[in-house]
């Protein structure tokens, strides 16, 4: 039987060496005894944005990028998405197994009674501009958490570690409605306890003046899906910050702030903003064939397709295509719908998205459903963050917990000059870095 074992030989020194193979990979550190000679600091390995190389063994979610398969836990997320509820998969995703009937509801009981926010929150969100992006707020709001739990820095007791998981998963709705209703001049809508988790969050977002809520059913269930296909997605950019962040021992409010800030790229949770406003900017059916041009022509991309790691169509945008058609039945067919459909069927059967393997992901039917429900754009990336809250909280959790971790130090590839002696102002002949200072705007 072969040997789990890969042999190399360096060919600079022609000594051969034996490395083990565990769980598909080799150990980075063990390419550090290959060397030139005693002084040599060993060989590493190369890998600019992480395309190749595990930094941590996990237990949450499993995605096989080539079949299209996601599981939280080992549970397939079509399960997940047509049974549970999204504070069942929180609760799954975070302790690892789904709970028993009185776990779950003790668990509900818990963040529903978290949901309020310090009033002093209330009077540092009045002072950002009436147009700031609900993404920035959010960011800036929930690491401001942490000033006023400072028993979260109790990282290593598993009591507060609760604790600080369920304040973050209850308060991110209510930060993220406030920063909503903050941005159109209303009055905040405090949380109704009586409601779901995404019936709070639609009457915080969107209550007038009746005396109380009541969300539609079907919206509500809608939300509380989107939420579910959005729980944990592995190592991901956000995730990875917020193990990264973690990994130097900072509270988890701070380390979630960091997770969003990572979310808010176009790139990751900005990605289905911009495939709304692509659509739009595409603006008919007729007009898509030119648009295919340009994305072949690398003049554009197409918005919410392609991922690092599907190579086959996303699963959780399978869900939403078909969730969109419920929503619509409430609200009414959004005309973008149309273009995205026909988007989707032109692109799968042309050669260059064939040959890229490039899918509709996550992104490329959420927001058309978030749109027609009337959410706003710009809050999309923000509903992205609350249903990405449970994830990142247990990749936090497991990172803290692995005896392996430790903080996170990634090495480089040196490529400046050398050695140089400080040259004086008045003998530099050849300075050419320029920095003009700003010119543009005011300096406030
Ligand atoms: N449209 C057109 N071409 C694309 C696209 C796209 N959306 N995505 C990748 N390609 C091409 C790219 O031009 C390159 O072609 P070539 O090899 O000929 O130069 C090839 O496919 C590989 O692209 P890449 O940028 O090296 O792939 P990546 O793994 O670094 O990027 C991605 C992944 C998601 C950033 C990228 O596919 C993309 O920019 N997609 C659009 C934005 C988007 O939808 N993001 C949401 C991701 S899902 C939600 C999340 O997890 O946050």
């Amino acid at each position: 039987m072969a040997k789990d074992t890969l042999s190399v030989t360096d060919n600079r020194t022609g000594k051969s060496y034996e490395l083990p193979i565990e769980l598909g990979s080799i150990r980075a550190m063990d390419l550090r005894k290959i060397k030139v000679d005693e002084d040599d600091f060993g060989l590493m390995s190369y890998d600019a944005a992480f395309l190749n190389t595990a930094a941590c063994k996990s237990a949450i979610t499993y995605i096989d990028g080539d079949k299209g398969i996601l599981m939280y836990r080992g549970y397939p997320i079509e399960e997940l998405a047509e049974k549970s509820s999204f504070l069942e998969v929180a609760y799954l995703i975070v302790k690892g197994e789904l709970p028993a009937a009185r776990n779950l509801k003790a668990f509900v009981h818990n963040i529903i009674h978290h949901t309020m926010i310090h009033e002093n929150i209330k009077k540092f969100i009045d002072g950002f501009h009436y147009d700031a992006h609900p993404m920035g707020i959010m960011v800036s709001t929930v690491g401001a958490l942490s000033t006023f739990y400072p028993d979260a820095k109790n990282l290593f007791d598993m009591e507060s570690r609760k604790k600080q998981t369920h304040r973050l998963i209850a308060k991110m709705p209510t930060l993220a409605a406030f920063a909503y209703r903050h941005s159109i001049g209303w009055p905040y809508a405090y949380p109704d306890n009586d409601l779901s988790y995404a019936g709070n969050f639609l009457n915080m977002m969107f209550k007038k003046t009746e005396l109380k809520y009541s969300p539609n059913p079907i919206l509500e269930r809608a939300l509380d899906v989107l939420f579910i296909l959005h729980a944990d997605h592995e190592q991901n950019c956000s995730t990875t910050a917020m193990r990264t962040v973690g990994s130097s021992q900072s509270d988890p409010f701070s380390a979630v702030a960091a997770a969003t800030a990572a979310l808010y790229g176009p790139l990751h949770g900005g990605a289905n903003e911009a495939a709304i406003s692509m659509l739009e900017q595409i603006g008919s059916v007729a007009a898509i064939p030119d648009y295919i041009k340009r994305v072949k022509n690398k003049e554009v991309r197409l918005q919410g397709f392609g991922h690092r790691v599907y190579k086959n169509y996303d699963p959780r945008a399978r869900i939403i295509k078909q969730i969109a058609h419920e929503v619509f039945e409430v609200t009414g067919r959004d005309p973008l719908i149309d273009i995205a459909l026909e988007l989707e069927r032109i692109a799968l059967q042309d050669d260059y998205f064939v040959q890229h393997k490039l899918y509709p992901n996550v992104d490329f039917y959420s927001g058309i459903i978030y749109k027609a429900m009337g959410f706003p754009m710009d809050m999309f990336p923000v509903l992205f963050a609350i249903g990405r809250t449970p994830g990142w909280i247990a990749q936090w959790q497991e990172m803290l917990l692995d005896e392996e971790q430790r903080i996170a130090r990634p090495r480089q590839l040196y490529i400046g000059e050398g050695q140089r002696s400080y040259v004086s102002i008045e003998e530099r002949v050849n300075a050419d870095v320029e920095d003009e200072g700003d010119t543009t705007g005011t300096h406030i």
